[in-house]
């Protein structure tokens, strides 16, 4: 299934974003993803599609208080949250309204640009690779981080049949979104074709940690796109679809909760 879906969130939908979808996936998985980067004390980094603004924070104290993080997302709601939040190191940080096919950012202004969990939403995927090579150094590091394939994910397998079932398709197919790039061979084209060069991809896998299925599943749901038509459900309803998707996670409970795997490429290359 080939989805593009902006992952767009509204209402009170980036807060639940950071309330629950950071702790447990994107924080996690941002260690992982930063531990592959070869970012240093002083680079100036451009954070695409930064959403609440996770990546960027975690690398202000790698680059210190000569470094500087520039977050670009195109939801002011995500960026709103964003700015909230405390960055440490004495590091500048600013958070700017727009479109990854478009930067609001000059030529060369970057030594590394990073996005997690981004570029599959894109709709102008060649574009944005373009413009985070026209932002960078000669030399500079392109480092972005993609989902694998759906089937390398048991809660979004799960939670998709699950809205189908209930939902209907439409709900279905944005759960599918985040997992629309999960061909290897595509990214690395994407980024050769772009112009960078001296490409690695490798895999990783996360576990998302999660409180029991009856308490995480709602939450997780309502900070995604389909929050409001799975709040919109009457709850004898709400109630069946959360007990499906706890039946299918049943392999991975244990006594916290759920830990449940995750994988994802991470494409790192150089201009
Ligand atoms: C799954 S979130 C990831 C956010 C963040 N990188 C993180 O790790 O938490 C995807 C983000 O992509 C942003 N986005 C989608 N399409 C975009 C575009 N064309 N330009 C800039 N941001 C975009 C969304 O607004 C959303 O904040």
């Amino acid at each position: 299934m080939t989805v593009i879906d902006g992952w767009q969130l509204s209402g009170a939908g980036a807060e639940t974003y950071e309330r629950f979808q950071v702790p447990s996936v994107l924080e996690p998985l941002a260690h992982t993803f930063l531990d592959a980067v070869p970012l240093r004390w002083g680079d100036r980094v451009l954070d695409v599609a930064c959403g609440t603004g996770i990546v960027g924070r975690m690398a202000a104290p790698i680059v210190g208080p000569k470094g500087r993080i520039v977050g670009v997302d195109l939801n002011d709601g995500m960026l709103a949250v964003a700015r909230r939040q405390p960055v440490v190191g004495g590091v500048r940080a600013d958070w700017r309204q727009g479109d990854a096919s478009a930067l609001p950012c000059d030529d060369a202004a970057f030594d590394v640009v990073l996005c997690q969990q981004g570029l599959q939403f894109f709709p102008k995927r060649s574009a944005a690779l373009e413009e985070m090579l026209r932002v960078l150094v000669p030399g500079g590091i392109v480092a972005l981080c993609v989902w694998q394939s759906i089937d390398h994910s048991p809660i979004n397998t799960a939670a998709a049949a699950a809205l189908a079932r209930h939902v209907g398709e439409g709900a279905a197919r944005r759960l599918h979104a985040p997992f629309a790039l999960g061909d290897r061979g595509e990214l690395r084209r994407l980024l050769g074709a772009a112009g960078f060069r001296d490409i690695v991809i490798s895999a990783a896998v996360i576990t998302r940690r999660m409180l029991p299925p009856e308490i995480s599943i709602p939450q997780a749901l309502a900070s995604t796109p389909v929050g409001p038509q799975v709040a919109a459900l009457d709850i004898v309803t709400q109630t069946t679809l959360v007990a499906e998707i706890a039946r299918d996670l049943e392999a991975y409970r244990d006594a916290d909760g759920l830990a449940v795997p995750q994988a994802t490429h991470i494409a790192v290359a150089w201009k």
